[in-house]
Protein backbone atom coordinates (compact mmCIF):
# COMPACT_ATOMS: atom_id res chain seq x y z
CA UNK A 1 0.00 0.00 0.00
CA UNK A 2 1.64 2.95 -1.42
CA UNK A 3 -0.75 5.93 -0.80
CA UNK A 4 -1.47 6.60 2.50
CA UNK A 5 -3.68 4.47 4.60
CA UNK A 6 -7.67 5.88 4.15
CA UNK A 7 -9.29 5.72 7.89
CA UNK A 8 -12.75 5.10 8.15
CA UNK A 9 -14.03 6.85 11.50
CA UNK A 10 -17.12 5.32 13.07
CA UNK A 11 -18.59 7.55 16.18
CA UNK A 12 -21.96 8.09 17.84
CA UNK A 13 -21.00 10.64 20.02
CA UNK A 14 -18.42 13.48 21.24
CA UNK A 15 -15.97 12.79 19.02
CA UNK A 16 -12.77 13.28 20.97
CA UNK A 17 -10.92 10.35 19.83
CA UNK A 18 -11.90 11.01 16.20
CA UNK A 19 -10.26 14.38 16.70
CA UNK A 20 -7.23 12.74 18.24
CA UNK A 21 -6.94 10.51 14.91
CA UNK A 22 -7.53 14.11 12.58
CA UNK A 23 -4.85 15.82 14.83
CA UNK A 24 -2.38 12.93 14.18
CA UNK A 25 -3.01 12.83 10.62
CA UNK A 26 -2.83 16.40 9.92
CA UNK A 27 0.10 17.06 11.98
CA UNK A 28 1.95 14.06 9.79
CA UNK A 29 2.34 11.81 12.69
CA UNK A 30 1.03 9.05 10.96
CA UNK A 31 1.12 8.07 7.18
CA UNK A 32 -2.84 7.99 7.02
CA UNK A 33 -5.83 10.57 6.43
CA UNK A 34 -9.08 10.73 7.70
CA UNK A 35 -11.27 9.92 4.34
CA UNK A 36 -14.79 9.34 5.85
CA UNK A 37 -16.70 9.81 9.25
CA UNK A 38 -19.82 7.26 9.95
CA UNK A 39 -22.27 8.32 12.75
CA UNK A 40 -25.67 6.86 13.68
CA UNK A 41 -26.51 9.93 14.97
CA UNK A 42 -26.94 13.06 12.73
CA UNK A 43 -26.93 15.02 16.36
CA UNK A 44 -23.06 13.54 17.12
CA UNK A 45 -20.38 16.06 17.96
CA UNK A 46 -17.71 14.43 15.63
CA UNK A 47 -19.55 15.71 12.43
CA UNK A 48 -18.83 19.29 13.99
CA UNK A 49 -15.05 18.43 13.98
CA UNK A 50 -15.34 16.32 10.38
CA UNK A 51 -16.25 19.78 9.17
CA UNK A 52 -13.74 21.88 10.62
CA UNK A 53 -10.92 19.05 9.29
CA UNK A 54 -12.85 18.91 6.07
CA UNK A 55 -13.49 15.00 6.29
CA UNK A 56 -17.13 14.10 4.98
CA UNK A 57 -19.54 12.62 7.53
CA UNK A 58 -22.93 10.97 7.17
CA UNK A 59 -25.43 9.29 9.62
CA UNK A 60 -26.15 6.06 8.50
CA UNK A 61 -28.85 3.78 10.78
CA UNK A 62 -29.95 0.88 10.69
CA UNK A 63 -33.37 1.16 10.75
CA UNK A 64 -33.33 3.26 7.32
CA UNK A 65 -33.02 -0.27 6.06
CA UNK A 66 -35.03 -2.98 5.67
CA UNK A 67 -32.61 -6.03 7.13
CA UNK A 68 -29.43 -6.02 8.46
CA UNK A 69 -27.54 -6.96 4.79
CA UNK A 70 -28.50 -3.49 3.18
CA UNK A 71 -27.30 -1.79 5.78
CA UNK A 72 -24.05 -3.46 5.44
CA UNK A 73 -23.99 -3.02 2.49
CA UNK A 74 -24.61 0.42 2.48
CA UNK A 75 -21.78 0.95 4.82
CA UNK A 76 -19.35 -1.17 2.73
CA UNK A 77 -20.11 0.95 0.08
CA UNK A 78 -19.46 4.22 1.71
CA UNK A 79 -16.30 2.78 2.88
CA UNK A 80 -15.13 1.54 -0.22
CA UNK A 81 -16.03 4.61 -2.36
CA UNK A 82 -14.48 6.66 0.13
CA UNK A 83 -11.48 4.73 0.05
CA UNK A 84 -11.02 3.54 3.76
CA UNK A 85 -8.41 1.02 4.86
CA UNK A 86 -9.13 1.00 8.02
CA UNK A 87 -12.17 1.66 10.13
CA UNK A 88 -11.57 2.80 14.04
CA UNK A 89 -14.50 2.75 16.20
CA UNK A 90 -14.66 5.95 18.31
CA UNK A 91 -17.20 5.83 20.60
CA UNK A 92 -19.36 3.61 18.43
CA UNK A 93 -22.60 2.42 20.40
CA UNK A 94 -23.93 -0.26 17.31
CA UNK A 95 -22.82 -3.79 16.78
CA UNK A 96 -20.93 -3.43 13.85
CA UNK A 97 -22.85 -6.13 11.11
CA UNK A 98 -20.77 -9.40 10.20
CA UNK A 99 -20.93 -8.53 6.57
CA UNK A 100 -18.47 -5.48 7.25
CA UNK A 101 -16.68 -7.65 9.63
CA UNK A 102 -15.58 -10.06 7.26
CA UNK A 103 -15.56 -7.54 4.59
CA UNK A 104 -12.60 -5.65 6.46
CA UNK A 105 -10.79 -8.41 8.15
CA UNK A 106 -7.94 -7.16 10.30
CA UNK A 107 -8.83 -4.00 9.55
CA UNK A 108 -11.61 -3.03 12.20
CA UNK A 109 -10.42 -1.72 15.67
CA UNK A 110 -11.86 -0.34 18.93
CA UNK A 111 -11.04 1.59 21.78
CA UNK A 112 -11.98 0.61 25.09
CA UNK A 113 -11.12 2.52 28.31
CA UNK A 114 -10.05 -0.12 30.62
CA UNK A 115 -7.92 -3.51 30.78
CA UNK A 116 -9.43 -5.84 28.15
CA UNK A 117 -10.44 -8.79 28.94
CA UNK A 118 -10.96 -7.65 33.10
CA UNK A 119 -13.02 -4.87 32.16
CA UNK A 120 -14.94 -5.69 28.54
CA UNK A 121 -17.85 -7.50 27.90
CA UNK A 122 -21.75 -6.78 26.92
CA UNK A 123 -22.87 -3.65 28.99
CA UNK A 124 -19.57 -2.43 29.51
CA UNK A 125 -19.13 0.97 28.20
CA UNK A 126 -18.98 4.52 29.53
CA UNK A 127 -19.36 5.57 32.81
CA UNK A 128 -19.82 1.84 34.02
CA UNK A 129 -16.32 0.52 33.20
CA UNK A 130 -14.78 3.50 35.55
CA UNK A 131 -17.02 2.42 38.31
CA UNK A 132 -16.29 -1.67 37.65
CA UNK A 133 -12.57 -0.75 37.66
CA UNK A 134 -12.78 0.94 41.17
CA UNK A 135 -14.78 -1.14 42.71
CA UNK A 136 -12.57 -4.02 41.74
CA UNK A 137 -9.83 -2.05 43.69
CA UNK A 138 -7.57 -1.77 41.17
CA UNK A 139 -4.64 0.43 42.00
CA UNK A 140 -4.22 1.00 37.77
CA UNK A 141 -6.44 1.04 35.03
CA UNK A 142 -5.34 1.35 31.53
CA UNK A 143 -6.71 1.78 27.70
CA UNK A 144 -6.82 -1.11 25.26
CA UNK A 145 -6.99 -0.93 21.40
CA UNK A 146 -8.31 -4.31 19.85
CA UNK A 147 -9.49 -5.87 16.49
CA UNK A 148 -13.48 -6.22 16.32
CA UNK A 149 -14.62 -9.40 16.01
CA UNK A 150 -18.51 -10.22 15.99
CA UNK A 151 -18.44 -9.79 20.36
CA UNK A 152 -18.06 -7.55 22.28
CA UNK A 153 -14.49 -6.51 23.48
CA UNK A 154 -12.93 -10.16 22.62
CA UNK A 155 -11.38 -8.85 19.73
CA UNK A 156 -7.35 -9.74 19.73
CA UNK A 157 -5.59 -6.58 21.06
CA UNK A 158 -3.09 -4.69 19.41
CA UNK A 159 -2.01 -2.41 21.51
CA UNK A 160 -2.39 -1.15 25.34
CA UNK A 161 -1.42 1.40 27.94
CA UNK A 162 -1.15 0.73 31.33
CA UNK A 163 -0.14 2.52 34.52
CA UNK A 164 -3.25 5.07 34.56
CA UNK A 165 -3.53 5.60 38.51
CA UNK A 166 -6.99 4.99 40.25
CA UNK A 167 -7.16 7.32 43.18
CA UNK A 168 -8.54 6.69 46.33
CA UNK A 169 -11.47 9.26 46.22
CA UNK A 170 -12.06 8.47 42.25
CA UNK A 171 -15.18 8.90 41.14
CA UNK A 172 -16.02 7.21 37.43
CA UNK A 173 -16.47 10.91 36.37
CA UNK A 174 -13.18 11.74 37.47
CA UNK A 175 -11.22 8.44 36.32
CA UNK A 176 -12.94 8.67 32.94
CA UNK A 177 -11.29 12.64 32.41
CA UNK A 178 -8.08 11.09 33.51
CA UNK A 179 -8.07 7.89 31.38
CA UNK A 180 -9.51 9.95 28.16
CA UNK A 181 -6.14 11.94 28.06
CA UNK A 182 -4.17 8.33 27.53
CA UNK A 183 -7.07 7.40 25.21
CA UNK A 184 -5.86 10.10 22.82
CA UNK A 185 -2.46 9.03 22.57
CA UNK A 186 -3.08 5.26 22.60
CA UNK A 187 -5.31 5.67 19.66
CA UNK A 188 -2.98 7.35 17.30
CA UNK A 189 -0.28 4.65 18.84
CA UNK A 190 -2.53 1.81 17.99
CA UNK A 191 -2.97 3.05 14.33
CA UNK A 192 0.79 3.35 13.37
CA UNK A 193 1.28 0.07 14.84
CA UNK A 194 -1.24 -1.05 12.49
CA UNK A 195 0.17 0.28 9.72
CA UNK A 196 3.20 -0.98 10.24
CA UNK A 197 1.95 -4.50 10.92
CA UNK A 198 -0.20 -4.41 7.59
CA UNK A 199 0.09 -1.77 5.32
CA UNK A 200 3.72 -1.42 4.99
CA UNK A 201 4.15 -5.22 4.74
CA UNK A 202 0.99 -5.48 2.46
CA UNK A 203 -0.17 -7.65 5.72
CA UNK A 204 2.26 -10.19 5.93
CA UNK A 205 3.60 -9.62 9.34
CA UNK A 206 -0.62 -10.75 10.28
CA UNK A 207 -0.55 -13.37 12.56
C1 LIG B 1 -14.11 6.61 24.87
O1 LIG B 1 -13.94 6.54 26.25
C2 LIG B 1 -13.82 5.27 24.22
O2 LIG B 1 -12.84 4.54 24.89
C3 LIG B 1 -15.13 4.56 24.33
O3 LIG B 1 -16.10 5.56 24.12
C4 LIG B 1 -15.58 6.83 24.50
C5 LIG B 1 -15.75 7.75 23.34
O4 LIG B 1 -15.37 9.07 23.65
N1 LIG B 1 -15.21 3.45 23.42
P1 LIG B 1 -15.19 10.14 22.49
O5 LIG B 1 -16.52 10.23 21.75
O6 LIG B 1 -14.09 9.68 21.59
O7 LIG B 1 -14.86 11.43 23.16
Amino acid sequence: MKRPVGIGIFASGRGSNARALFDACRRGELDARVVIVISNDADAGVHEFAREFGVSSRTIRRDEFADGAQFAETLIGTLREAGADLICLAGYMRKIPPALIRAYPRAILNIHPAPLPKFGGKGMYGLRVHAAVIDAGDAETGVTVHYVDEHYDTGAILHQRSGIPVRADDTPEALAARVLTVEHETYPEAVRKWIERHARTGGEADE
